[in-house]
């Protein structure tokens, strides 16, 4: 059963990724991802603001079920439940923070895996030097992220979501000029048309792209009254998996076929990633099932795919990317169809 799949240049020995988060954040976690068979780890984002790392130190998580209550982290459910919280980027300095995520990536290698490293922008300049010194430090693969959905939330400047596609462009250009190895720009729905976003992004020489950020929300307590974790934050469940979807297909169909896509927000189970494959994803970054279930995620979706491909005779998992998306009618080509009434009928009978 072959689960690889080619990212541009880079083959990957199965889809899934472990997304830059918390657990990504330290030299035990990066290893236990890897050691469970994660393709890829991205770590946790650095930038060039004090105050973007400092963030951390406020941040909070909680999981919330259906009915947006909070649940244990230890509740059965948890799977299931939406992760709410702030962030802040990783607090060990530049210095430190390279060589070690250097020594990780060869350590990767030894699992024919890789360790990415991950900015998330505050300024494009500063971006593009931490850039550089990634590759420079001996990091095979580099994302950037221009998603934050804290953005609007962070102290000025510290962390931006970026939504205009000349600033896509300024952000990428800089990046790429600064450097050679495979880069990717994950982006955010929040903006006018995040297609046209992915199509800047290209353009200035992104080599795969990561679609779709997490969002901003707001969750108040009904008993307290007040607002769950005392603030804005952002949100990610089971329930963006559609969302994502969404933007996924539309890429497959619309942008690219070449440019490959990882899909990210929403994953929580190995059914979840082969949907994101037919949709048009060549890989799918998770970090919610991560915190809540651990690395062995990554071993149980393993043997999860390889049954699915078993089951159904596949012998390729790549063979799956976008066959939804490609099956899919637009309104205009589907047929008439006739019927006697609807469901919701009987309440007006
Ligand atoms: C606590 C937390 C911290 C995150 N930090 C980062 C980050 O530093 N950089 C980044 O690009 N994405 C970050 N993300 C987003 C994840 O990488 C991922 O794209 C997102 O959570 C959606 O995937 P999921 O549904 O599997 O959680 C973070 C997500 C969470 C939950």
């Amino acid at each position: 059963m072959d689960l690889s799949v080619q990212l541009g240049k880079l083959r990957l020995k199965n889809p899934l990724i472990c997304a830059s988060c918390e657990f990504t954040m330290t030299t035990a976690g990066i290893k236990a991802a890897l050691d469970a068979g994660a393709g890829a780890v991205i770590a946790k984002s650095v930038n060039e603001s004090p105050q973007a790392a400092r963030q951390l130190d406020t941040a909070e998580y909680v999981l919330l079920d259906d009915n947006w209550h909070v649940i244990p982290w230890e509740d059965s459910h948890a799977q299931d439940a939406s992760l709410f919280c702030r962030s802040g980027l990783a607090r060990t300095p530049l210095h430190e923070w390279l060589p070690m995520l250097a020594e990780l990536d060869a350590y990767a290698r030894s699992k024919d895996s890789y360790v990415v490293g991950s900015i998330t922008v505050a300024e494009a300049e500063p971006a593009a030097e931490i850039a550089a010194k990634m590759e420079a430090a001996g990091l095979r693969w580099i994302e950037l992220n221009l998603s934050a959905p804290h953005g609007r939330e962070a102290a000025a400047g510290a962390v931006r979501q970026i939504t205009a596609t000349e600033t896509v462009a300024d952000y990428v250009r800089r990046v790429r000029r600064a450097v050679s190895v495979p880069l990717a720009v994950k982006l955010t729905a929040q903006s006018d048309d995040p297609l046209e976003l992915a199509r800047v992004a290209i353009g200035e020489g992104a080599d795969m792209l990561v679609m779709i950020g997490r969002t901003p929300g707001f969750m108040p307590d009904i008993e307290t009254q007040k607002p769950i974790l005392n603030s804005w934050a952002a949100i990610g469940g089971r329930w963006a998996l559609p969302s994502s979807l969404y933007w996924i297909s539309k890429y497959w169909r619309n942008v690219s076929r070449e440019i490959p896509i990882i899909g990210t927000n929403g994953a929580r189970y190995a059914e979840d990633v082969l949907r994101f494959l037919l949709s048009g994803a060549r890989a799918v970054e998770m970090a919610s099932v991560v915190m809540t279930n651990g690395p062995q995620t990554f071993s149980s979706m393993i043997r999860e795919l390889q049954s699915y491909c078993e089951a159904e005779n596949v012998s390729r998992l790549e063979e799956l990317v976008g066959k939804a998306a490609d099956a899919a009618a637009t309104y205009g080509e589907l047929p008439m169809i006739s019927r006697s009434g609807y469901p919701w009928d009987r309440f007006t009978r």
